[in-house]
């Protein structure tokens, strides 16, 4: 039997993908355990779920060191010496240092809330995904879960999840539609990662 995938989790703010992850290892859908739980923002609730589940939390940012190439190699160094294989970005708004970027090439994800490439790119996060969405007139918007690539939401697509857009819709009412499904299609897309049924190579 293989050990349970050991899986980082880098959130800025709420973390409810992350607790989504959390709740579908405790569960045993994903075979897997978070090992860490990465922030920039000291204040994210994203921290005290980690904490409440007694998951080690690392507060980071690049302000806090001489420069980007320190950044990023104490930040490879917190994720590797936890033997992280997989990287799960759940509302990160930082960019993934590129030294991370190429010692976990291919092992990093990130979920975005609509069907890219729509909709995606800088300026493209949180509310204003859904404004543009709706102001669009489109009929339908989505989940994707994607790898991460030095380009900004570029990487090869792992999966998709189409979820309709309703008359009268206000962009915070569809971003909850859209976030109930994100809570699906994460756990489900990790769970496959985690049995080999989805190669990230
Ligand atoms: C989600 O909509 C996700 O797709 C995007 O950022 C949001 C994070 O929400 N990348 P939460 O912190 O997981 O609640």
């Amino acid at each position: 039997m293989n050990e349970p995938l050991r899986i980082a989790v880098l959130a800025s703010h709420g973390g409810s993908n992350l607790q989504a992850l959390i709740d579908a290892c405790a569960a045993g859908q994903i075979d897997g355990r978070i090992v860490l739980v990465v922030s920039n923002n000291r204040k994210a609730f994203a921290l005290e779920r980690a904490r409440n589940h007694h998951i080690d939390t690392l507060v980071i940012s690049e302000s806090g060191f001489p420069g980007a190439a320190a950044y990023a190699a104490e930040l490879l160094r917190q994720l590797q010496m936890r033997g992280t294989q997989l990287i799960c970005l759940a509302g990160y708004m930082k960019m993934i240092p590129q030294q991370i970027i190429a010692a976990y090439r291919n092992k990093i994800i990130n979920i975005h809330p609509a069907l890219l490439p729509k909709y995606g790119g800088p300026g493209m996060y949180g509310i204003h995904v859904h404004e543009a969405v709706l102001a669009a007139g489109e009929a339908e918007t989505g989940v994707t879960i994607h790898v991460v690539d030095e380009v900004y939401d570029n990487g090869r697509i792992l999966a998709q999840r189409r979820v309709p857009v309703l008359p009268g819709d206000t962009p915070q009412v569809l971003q909850e539609r859209v976030l109930a499904s994100e809570h699906e299609l994460y756990p489900e897309t990790v769970a496959r990662i985690a049995a080999g049924q989805i190669r990230l190579e």
